[in-house]
Formats: C-alpha cells, structure tokens, sequence
C-alpha cells in the first residue's frame, strides 16, 4: 500500500509553506504554473538532498566491504524493460470522469462507481495505463527509435553485473547499489513531493545463494530499521513494518517500511527477496550468460537478490515531517511575552546548513567572515549578517542550523565566540582554536 490517508494536513502545510518561503522544496516551472508533479530543489533542499544522499551512500556502500556503487545511465537498452516486465505490465487501472474530466487510480477510489471530483456517476471503464515515460534516441521518431527514461536505477545494476563482478572480483554474496533518478507517469502524483513523476531512488540489489537468502533478507532488515532509528531519529511509533499481501510469484519475502506522514502511513522503502527473476530475465532477452561460477564448489547458477529500495524524496519529506517543531522561545524585547519560534530539529550531520557564522555588529563581519573561513571546508555553514541578532537566530531555526557561532566583541580580546544550540538555545564560549573539535564531536560524535 503505497499510502493511507489520515489526518494533520495542518502540519502538511506548514511544511509545504516552510519549504518555500525559505528555499527547500518548490514547483518546478512556477513561472509557467507549475508542473504537475515535478518539484525543484532550492538552495537548501538541494544542500539537504546532497547529505542525505550521502548519508545512505555511507551507510550502504563506503562502510560495508560487500557493497560497491555504481553511477549508470537513466536511458538505457529499450529491450532492458520488455525484459523487466515494465513495457507490458508496469501500469495502473485508471478510469476517468467524463464530466469534469478528472482521472483516478481505481484502486484509489473509495467508491469506483462516482466521482470523488464532482459526484458524476458517467465514468470510462477501467483501463490500463502504463507508467513509463518514453523518448525517442536517433534522428527518426518512430516506433523503432523509441526509448524509456528507467523506471526503477535497480535494472541497470543487473545489466552490469558481470561486469562490476569481474572488475570488482567480488564473490559471493555481495551488493551493488546506486542513487539515481527513476520517471514514472504517475496518473495522480500527489502530497507534495510523496507521490512524483520525475524522483530519486537510493537502492541496493544483494547477490547471494538462495539457500541462506532469507537470512540475509532478515539481515537488510534490521539494518534499515536501524538505520531509521539511529541515524535519522525516527521514533518507533513513527515507522512501521507493512509486510505485503501478495507476493510477486518469483519472491520468497517482500516488506515496507512505512512513515507516518501528516496525510497518514505512506510508504518510504520497500524491502524485496527477488529471486533470481531479473539476471534471468536479462539472461533470457540479451543472450549472454549472467551465471555466477562459484569458485570453491565449481556450481554455476543464478544468484538470488534481495533489495533495499527507498525514494530519496520520501526520506526528506520524512525527515522534515519529522523535524518540523514550533516551541517557545524568550522574547529579544524586555517585559514582552515568549515568542513561537519555528524549528526544522535536522540531525547535525544532514542538516543543510550545519554551522551559522553570526557577527553580534556590522563592525564584526570581517572577523565573522575570518572564523568562517577555518571552518567552511569541514562543515556546511553560512554567513549571516542581515538583520538583527535575534532575527537571524530564528531564521537559522527555520533552516534548520544545528549550532550559531556568533562573533562578538570580546572575541578580538579572547580568541573565542560563542555558540548557541538550536535545540536547547544554550550558550557556551568556546575558543576559535577548539571550534574544530567542538564541532566535530556535536556533528559526528568523533
Ligand atoms: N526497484 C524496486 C522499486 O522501484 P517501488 O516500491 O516501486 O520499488 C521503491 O519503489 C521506492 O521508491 C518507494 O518505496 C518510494 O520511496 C520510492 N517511490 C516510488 N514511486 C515514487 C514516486 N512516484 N514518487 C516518489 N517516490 C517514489
């Protein structure tokens, strides 16, 4: 179940509003009216996307000695996709409303029989709808020269895998992942960046025998909570296991783990035992020989996958549906009452901005720019200067900032500045030659 609606579109706004008032997530083509289902990362977003990115990239393939990446194209061999299934049956049942016009994923609908739009009864019959999106490659547009743009960035990695084996020397079981872009024609993209026709796919397809291959499904498993958990912060009432009902007929297991988005659980990784169907599919339509020769046996067969699949998009709308507080912080101005301050609580190492570099005066953004400077090429960090101290203490709030450095004028005196935690709102002096260590161990634990 990719989503189920409930309640707190309240918080779904204010994230959507936050998201473009301060450069995060906006439409694309605004200037044009927008694009349906098509969203352009701001200057923040982007910085974001890049630390979650790498976040995954880290956890999956730099730290494991069994994963090893791949970076392959978005168009790829057209035959690619008769062979995944994906031009004959990658599609929704949709039918459309032919007084208003509106169209509508049947398995969406609560009553297949009326328009949710305008209560119509006069509906199409269902039909298919197939959810590629095609080009064409070469100088003629025909059939012949037509092309997709990937569906998922999991087939190539199975159309490379001989080849990264053989250059990797690899022997079973190992993985091979990508962060990549996937296009779907979604019929309804919807919730804000949730449910997209042009997204990003951070996934890892696991090589292995098949005996032993649901072990290594209990394995990914617990690594993905974990990863959840500890790593982004997610709390165990905000993620939960959605075992599938029905099973591809080539798969032993296959699981999601759902966030509990404001608009209700929606799904942000699916974790899939996928049998040896893709390398044999592969197999089948290109020819060539996509069997593993195990070298201490002498067998030769085809390896089992077992993948982690999770939408990059999903995870920073998580993670900011996640962050999103509004609390209570004092007022600049004496005899005034506290202030509702809004705050994006990012765990410091993905936060977008990590370090704020604030001088207390105008006089000071020399030295300001000067501290900023031995820092910049450790963390992500910003120089904010306009507007009164209070001010950009709350705007470094709204974007998140985990710690404000704010230059004063004793620092000329005692080397030192002061930093303030977003969270707590705790000030400390710490020297400019400890800032380093300071930092490294609040962003990274080291
Ligand atoms: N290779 C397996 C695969 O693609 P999927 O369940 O179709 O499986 C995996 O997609 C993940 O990709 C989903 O859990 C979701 O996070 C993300 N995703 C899928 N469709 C999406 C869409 N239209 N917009 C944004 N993210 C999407």
């Amino acid at each position: 179940m990719d989503v189920q609606e409930t309640s707190d579109m309240n918080l779904m706004e204010k994230v959507v509003s936050l998201c473009k008032r301060r450069g995060f997530v906006f439409q694309s083509s605004e200037i044009y009216g927008g694009f349906n289902g098509f969203w352009d990362y701001g200057p923040y977003g982007s910085m974001l996307k890049k630390a979650v990115e790498q976040l995954w990239w880290n956890e999956m393939v730099e730290t494991r000695n069994n994963v090893v990446g791949l970076d392959s194209t978005i168009i790829c061999h057209p035959r690619t996709w008769k062979a995944s299934g994906h031009v004959d049956r990658f599609g929704d049942i949709m039918c459309d409303c032919k007084k208003c016009k509106t169209r509508f994923r049947v398995d969406q609908m609560e009553d297949p029989t009326t328009c949710s739009n305008c209560g119509s009864k006069d509906l199409t019959p269902p039909r298919e709808f197939n959810l590629m999106m095609k080009t064409y490659v070469g100088p003629v547009f025909d059939e012949e020269h037509i092309a997709y743009l990937r569906a998922e960035s999991c087939q190539p990695i199975f159309l490379d895998f001989n080849l990264i084996r053989i250059a990797t020397r690899q022997q079973l079981p190992f993985g091979i992942a990508q962060v990549g872009k996937a296009f779907r024609n979604e019929i309804t993209p919807r919730m804000f960046t949730f449910r997209s026709r042009e997204f990003t796919q951070m996934e890892m397809e696991f090589f292995c025998e098949d005996e032993g291959s649901l072990d290594w499904f209990e394995y990914w498993k617990e690594q993905r909570w974990k990863y959840y958990t500890e790593k982004l912060g997610f709390t165990e009432d905000e993620i939960q296991w959605a075992p599938h009902d029905k099973l591809a007929h080539y798969a032993k297991a296959a699981v999601d783990i759902e966030f509990k988005f404001p608009f209700g659980w929606g799904e942000l990784e699916g974790i899939h035992h996928r049998g040896t169907w893709d390398l044999q599919q592969h197999q089948e339509f290109s020819g060539q020989n996509m069997e593993y020769l195990d070298p201490v046996t002498g067998k030769r067969f085809l390896p089992t996958v077992v993948e982690t699949s999770v939408g990059c998009d999903r995870t920073i709308l998580a993670i900011l549906c996640h962050a999103y507080a509004e609390d209570k912080a004092p007022t600049q101005k004496e005899g005034m009452e506290d202030d509702i301050r809004i705050v994006l609580r990012f765990p410091p190492r993905i936060a977008p901005i990590q370090v704020g570099v604030l001088p207390l005066s105008k006089k000071l953004n020399d030295k300001a720019a000067e501290v900023q400077k031995k820092i910049q090429q450790f963390y992500r960090t910003e120089l904010d200067v306009t507007g009164n101290i209070g001010k950009r203490y709350r705007r470094q709030d709204e974007i998140g900032t985990p710690f404000c450095v704010t230059v004063d004028f004793d620092t000329e005196n005692d080397g030192a500045v002061t930093i303030r935690d977003r969270d707590t709102m705790a000030q400390e002096r710490v020297a400019i030659d400890q800032l380093k260590q300071y930092l490294d161990n609040k962003i990274y634990g080291w």
